[in-house]
Parts: C-alpha cells; sequence; structure tokens
C-alpha cells in the first residue's frame, strides 16, 4: 500500500451491501464520499464519472454486477433479468474495455448452474472483492517494471532529475492504489530517484490539472502542470526524458487508445527521440481486437465539456462558458496512438514491444485457438 489507506473504492462499514467511492468531479476542491448499493447508482456513478478510468470503471461495475443479482433474485427467471441490467452497465461508458471485461467475469459467475442463485450472487461479491485486490497487486507490479525502465533512463541521463510527461489521469485515482503510469513514479520517488513530473492539464475535464496534480501533491513527487499543448515545445528543448500513459483499451497488436490527446503526444515524442511508454493492467487488453483506429469505439461526450470549464471560486464548484453561444463544439473523449509510435508497453508481467509478438511473450495464453 502506498501512502496512506486511501483507496477509490471501499465497502460500506455499516451497511450491508454497499460500497463507497470518492467522488472524482468534486477534487481537488472537496472531499465527497458517496454510497453505491444499486446497479443503478453503479450505472450513474460510470456515467458522470464520479469514478473513472479502465480499471477503476471495471471494478465498480463488478459490484454493480453483485447488485444486478440481489435485484434479479426474486424475478421468476433470473438469469435473464440479470443479463437485461447488465446490458445497461455496459451502455455507461463506451471505451474502457475493463468495463466489458468485469461484467463478462461476472456473467460467468451467473451462469454456473451447480449453485443456486443466492450461491452465486455470493460468489459475484467475492469476485468483485476479488477483482479490486487483483488491481492492487497489477498496478503494485506495472510499478516495479516500470522502475526498471525509469532507472535505465537514470543511468543514462546521470546526475540530473528525470522529467516525465504524462496525460490525462492514469493515477490511483483511475484505479484502487498506485495507478499505472503514475505507479512507477511513486515507486521511483520512495527509491529516492530524483524525478519531476510534466502533469498535462487535460482539457475538458482536466483530470491532469485536477486529480494528477493532487494524486502527486499528496505523494510528495515533484510536478508542474502545463497546458495540453506545452508538452511539444518541452520535448524540443530536451527538457522531457520519456512520457507514460495509461490506457483505456489496447489491441492485441499494441494500438493503444487512451484519453484525447495522448496521440498529438506520441508524435511530439516520436519526433524529437522521447521514449513513449504506455502502462497497463492486462485487463485492458481487447485480444479480439487488430486495428485500433478502426476498431475500437471512441466516446463521443457532451459538448457542454468543451464549451464550458469548471473550477472553485473560493466558496463552490462553479461552472462558467468560455464559447460563443452559437458556437458548435464536439468533445471526442478519446484518440488511438498506434503501436508503431509506442516505444513498450509496460504490463503486470514485464515490458515488452507494441506488438502482437510483444504481448504474446508476455500472454503466451493468448495465442489464438488456445482458450483459457
Ligand atoms: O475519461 P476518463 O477520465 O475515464 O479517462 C481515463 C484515461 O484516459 C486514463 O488514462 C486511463 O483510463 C487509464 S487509468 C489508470
Amino acid at each position: 500500500m502506498y501512502m496512506d489507506k486511501l483507496r477509490t473504492l471501499w465497502p460500506h462499514l455499516d451497511r450491508e451491501n454497499c460500497i463507497q467511492v470518492i467522488d472524482q468531479r468534486a477534487l481537488p476542491h472537496q472531499m465527497i464520499i458517496r454510497d453505491l448499493a444499486s446497479s443503478e447508482d453503479v450505472y450513474w456513478a460510470i456515467r458522470d464519472m464520479v469514478v473513472r478510468g479502465a480499471p477503476l470503471i471495471g471494478a465498480t461495475a463488478a459490484y454493480g454486477m453483485f447488485f444486478a443479482g440481489l435485484e434479479s433474485q426474486n424475478s421468476p427467471k433470473p438469469l435473464e433479468k440479470l443479463v437485461e441490467i447488465s446490458q445497461r452497465l455496459a451502455e455507461s461508458r463506451p471505451t474502457a474495455v475493463n468495463l466489458f471485461w468485469a461484467i463478462n467475469r461476472q456473467l460467468e459467475v451467473y451462469r454456473r448452474e451447480d449453485q443456486d442463485w443466492p450461491t452465486r450472487c455470493r460468489l459475484a461479491r467475492e469476485m468483485a472483492d476479488q477483482i479490486v485486490e487483483e488491481d492492487v497487486e497489477t498496478c503494485r507490479l506495472i510499478g516495479a517494471h516500470g522502475l526498471k525502465v525509469f532507472q535505465e533512463i537514470q543511468t543514462q541521463k546521470g546526475d540530473r532529475p528525470i522529467h516525465i510527461l504524462t496525460h490525462c489521469n492514469a493515477g490511483m485515482l483511475g484505479c484502487i492504489e498506485w495507478g499505472t503510469a503514475t505507479s512507477p513514479m511513486y515507486q521511483a520517488h520512495q527509491s529516492g530517484m530524483d524525478i519531476h513530473v510534466w502533469v498535462d492539464e487535460t482539457r475538458p475535464r482536466n483530470q491532469g490539472a485536477n486529480l494528477t496534480a493532487w494524486e502527486l501533491g499528496r505523494a510528495g513527487v515533484p510536478h508542474t502542470i502545463i497546458v495540453d499543448n506545452a508538452g511539444g515545445h518541452l520535448m524540443q528543448h530536451g527538457q522531457v526524458d520519456l512520457v507514460i500513459v495509461g490506457t483505456d483499451r489496447t489491441t492485441r497488436t499494441g494500438d493503444v487508445a487512451n484519453k484525447i490527446g495522448t496521440y498529438l503526444k506520441a508524435l511530439a515524442a516520436f519526433d524529437n527521440q522521447v521514449p513513449f511508454y504506455v502502462a497497463l493492467p492486462s485487463t485492458t487488453i481487447d485480444w479480439s481486437l487488430r486495428d485500433g483506429v478502426r476498431e475500437i469505439p471512441i466516446e463521443e461526450r457532451d459538448p457542454k465539456e468543451v464549451h464550458s470549464i469548471r473550477g472553485w471560486d473560493g466558496e463552490k464548484i462553479q461552472e462558467v462558458r468560455i464559447s460563443p453561444e452559437s458556437s458548435r463544439a464536439a468533445n471526442f473523449g478519446f484518440d488511438v496512438t498506434p503501436a508503431r509510435l509506442v516505444s513498450a508497453l509496460i504490463t503486470e508481467r514485464g515490458t515488452c514491444p507494441a506488438s502482437e509478438a510483444g504481448l504474446l511473450e508476455l500472454f503466451p495464453e493468448k495465442q489464438e485457438g488456445i482458450q483459457i
């Protein structure tokens, strides 16, 4: 466990069949905790981005499926009712594959005909708890493998601090603890390595400025927030030693979907020979896809997020309009960075080239034709 006991999701201590989550819409200004006790609560929490980030979306959905089991138990056909609720949960957000991964993992539990329905519900609860613990360990391991990458770069750079650029929030707030892209940062900082992180603000919702900066600050990691378009300039001036980001869905060929703007950072990194790493749990790999640009569904969100900006006025969170009333806006949530621009993928099983061969070296059970 890193820093303190804070997690992004935990069981309610006094309320049975209820979990609590941090409302990430209020950070860094307010710490608001929300109770989630039904599949509908979970649907809205994911849809409205109370919780966000691929691994956390998956873990929260796993509890949504546990609640869905309880909600289906008095139905004459509980499995049919459950599948119906699971379809609604699956509509909460389209890009992060962890959502569908967690729902499918729970559907397997509920399809166990050798068990009665209350037992299946209990097993689904245990599965959700297990997904949470697995995520913690997976992210810790990603950090350990990423630390080795950082150490190699440190060896090349000599004594001076390593400057790392990251986009969006691939931190503990997007997971349970540690984060993905932030896990090597935390482990490097803990080991005494001198690091500094450039944090892209990440419009339109500013997950970098709001969330990554808050997390790094709590951990004492030196960081500087920059506007989204500053990264290329910093790379041209030798002020970025590596880029590391998370991902919402990675194809079996190593194409990577992540928050909108990631692709432009990868292009700038390529042009400036800055290594570009993607940190990911294997739950984020969509083994059924080969062509990320064509096949990964890209979320389009409400244009209001582009037209306005949210912030703290000293007393409360306010939202103000920044564009003409008559202008239209488009709000693409993610983009795809092709594998050829990715220096390596950092997973819980180690670091590999961003390619099908590279991924299969680490995950041989995913060879086509092999079913595990
Ligand atoms: O729209 P969000 O905030 O859910 O997008 C999150 C990201 O793009 C993260 O980089 C990704 O999910 C990895 S989280 C460890």
